[in-house]
């Protein structure tokens, strides 16, 4: 994923920033997942367990940056917003893992948390992550139509039209999907909710839609880019050959142009919101780098 065309600047600046803002989004985690003697002590852990280990934070990085750059000055607002979004994205990932779904062993390097614990026990901190968020969400001291806004773009992201149905069409794919299928499953299952984090990061600033609409178009953008990238990797770790991915079906070469022309898609909408975007807009080309 190295061949990127050198007009679109690699700014170390962008990736030391990402790596500021995870580390701070980490501590925020651990700071949310401390609990006391209301939570019986294996769920508490269990959700640690979840949410601690070691991820990127990709979405509550989006959401903080965006808030950022739509100038939102106190950012305990946003605080929660960034745990919550990472412990629903935790959560999604231990139901993807569990037997009746993907049937992982391993998830970020470590047993999953099904083989960590047992089934009962994944599925009863996923839930808790699932609202707990929503919890955090609803206690956040933004404003309360901001606060709104934001729970909206999320909950509706993560519903029956947004990572719920794209699990859903996941499980149900067979081979011969077309393009547009594809894209849509994709959309749903990855994109959207990357888009939600951005979107509530600036809906907590109190932007206007137009600009919110031009977040969300460029953070459906960047969670395409997002999930290509992911089949690039999964096919160089020969992990997920049952799945039906882009690179299942078009080939590395076909995928890896795809993804070019998709980060370049959405470096240009960062940039058409101005200057204050610029950091957004190095995203793109951090997303193509990556290698995990
Ligand atoms: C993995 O997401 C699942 C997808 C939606 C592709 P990430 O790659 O963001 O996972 P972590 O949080 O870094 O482990
Ligand atoms: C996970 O998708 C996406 C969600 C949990 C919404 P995948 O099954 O494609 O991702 P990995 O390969 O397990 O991380
Ligand atoms: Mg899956
Ligand atoms: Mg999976």
């Amino acid at each position: 994923m190295r061949d990127f065309r050198p007009e679109i600047q690699n700014s170390r600046f962008v990736l030391r920033r990402y790596q500021a803002d995870r580390g701070l989004v980490n501590a925020w985690l651990r700071d949310a997942l401390r609990f006391g003697r209301e939570v019986p002590v294996r769920l508490a852990r269990a959700m640690r367990y979840a949410v601690l280990g070691p991820g990127k934070r990709v979405r509550p990085v989006l959401a903080l940056e965006s808030f950022r750059a739509a100038k939102g000055r106190d950012e305990e607002h946003v605080r929660p917003f960034c745990c919550g979004i990472e412990m629903i994205h935790a959560f999604s990932l231990v139901h993807d893992d569990l037997p009746s779904m993907d049937n992982d062993d391993f998830r970020r390097g470590r047993p999953s948390l099904h083989r960590k614990y047992d089934e009962a026990v994944a599925i009863l901190a996923a839930d808790a992550l699932f609202a707990y968020a929503f919890q955090l969400f609803s206690f956040s001291p933004a404003p309360r139509a901001p606060r709104l806004a934001a729970i909206q773009a999320i909950s509706r992201a993560v519903g029956p039209a947004g990572m719920a149905g794209g699990q859903m069409l996941d499980i149900a794919t067979r081979p011969g999907l077309s393009r547009p299928g594809l894209e849509r499953l994709h959309r749903k299952k990855t994109a959207d909710f990357m888009a939600a984090a951005l979107v509530a990061g600036a809906a907590l600033a109190r932007v206007r839609t137009r600009v919110l609409d031009r977040l969300w178009e460029a953070g459906r953008a960047l969670g395409l880019l997002f999930q290509v990238t992911d089949d690039l990797l999964d096919a160089e770790q020969e992990s997920d050959g049952k799945r039906m991915t882009r690179v299942s079906r078009y080939g590395r070469e076909g995928t890896l142009k795809r993804a070019v022309q998709q980060a370049h898609h959405a470096e240009q909408l960062f940039r058409s919101l101005g200057p204050g975007y610029d950091l957004l807009a190095g995203f793109p080309r951090l997303i193509l780098e990556r290698t995990s």
